[in-house]
């Protein structure tokens, strides 16, 4: 069951179907440690496995997203350690993992690895004065968590390179005007308020669907278009197979609101 209780991280079901993880290590602005990261894996894998929840929103503090990796745990690693232990590498787990749509809600500071775990999220959502950014050049490092691909891939080349070989911060503003995220809200409220009707409208929707949406428009970033295109229709093909595709189509014929079966 997803009532579990975390250190790092707070978990609540603040709307029907869906599940909302807090990041909660104010003291150092939700840095992201190794626990931490397990705690958040967990709790994704909670929230996917339990038949209720059908979407999930991450969110950290007003303050703060996530202002990193932990530079305190990363400072005295070695080559060999980070080497041989796949340092980082369990964070992007969810993203092949986690089959059900996860906004990210960002508020504050969402720097380095923080930047990053937005960007791994389904749908980013932020505030105007959002402070996004991967700094990791000022500590004499790179972007580890994919930062170098997924946001190059987000607002394209030249951006990417400007941010990234400066460690310039871009505001929440810019980041929907460049595409990294899909809207940016005036208040901390109504970051959480939009946050969590989207994820509300998303749940209203059939399972399977949903489900399959997310996995295809995620192929889309990994697949050449062709290819993407092929798997899209394999999948939609696969549609035709489920109850509510029945449902759907039948309720829209008679003009009724489809009651999903999610089978
Ligand atoms: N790791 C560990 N601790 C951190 C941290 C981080 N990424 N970010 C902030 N903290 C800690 C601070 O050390 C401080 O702790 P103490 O009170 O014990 O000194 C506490 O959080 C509050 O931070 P500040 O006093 O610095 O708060 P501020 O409001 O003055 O500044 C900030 C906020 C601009 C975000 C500043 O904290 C900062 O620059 N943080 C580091 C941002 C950064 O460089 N992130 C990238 C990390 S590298 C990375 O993420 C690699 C990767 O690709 C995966």
């Amino acid at each position: 069951s997803p009532a579990k209780s975390y250190e790092f991280i707070e978990t609540a079901e603040p709307r029907p179907g869906v599940g909302q993880i807090t990041l909660n290590r104010p003291k150092a602005l939700n840095a992201l440690s190794t626990p931490l990261i397990t705690e958040l894996n967990q709790a994704l894998a909670a929230y996917d496995a339990a038949p209720e929840i059908r979407a999930i929103v991450l969110t950290g503090s007003q303050k703060a997203f996530a202002a990193g990796a932990d530079i305190k745990e990363m400072a005295p690693l070695t080559f060999s350690k980070a080497y041989t232990t796949s340092f980082i590498e369990s964070w992007s787990a969810f993203t092949t993992s986690v089959k059900k749509p996860i906004i990210a809600a960002v508020s504050g500071h969402a720097l380095g690895g923080g930047c990053e775990l937005a960007l791994m999220c389904d749908i980013l959502y932020c505030t105007e004065n959002a402070n996004f950014g991967q700094p990791e050049i000022k500590l004499g490092t790179i972007p580890g968590a994919g930062g170098s691909q997924r946001l190059t891939r987000a607002i394209g080349k030249s951006r990417a390179m400007e941010l990234i070989l400066t460690g310039k911060n871009f505001s929440g503003k810019e980041a929907v005007e460049w595409g990294v995220a899909a809207r940016a809200f005036g208040s901390w409220e109504e970051l959480i308020e939009g946050s969590l009707k989207t994820a509300e409208a998303i749940a209203a929707h059939s399972k399977v669907a949903v489900m399959a949406a997310k996995e295809v428009v995620n192929k889309s970033q990994d697949l050449p278009l062709r290819d993407g295109v092929e798997y899209e229709r394999r999948v939609f093909h696969s549609l035709f197979g489920s109850e509510d595709q029945k449902i759907g189509m039948k309720a829209f014929a008679e003009k009724k609101k489809a009651e999903w079966t999610d089978k």
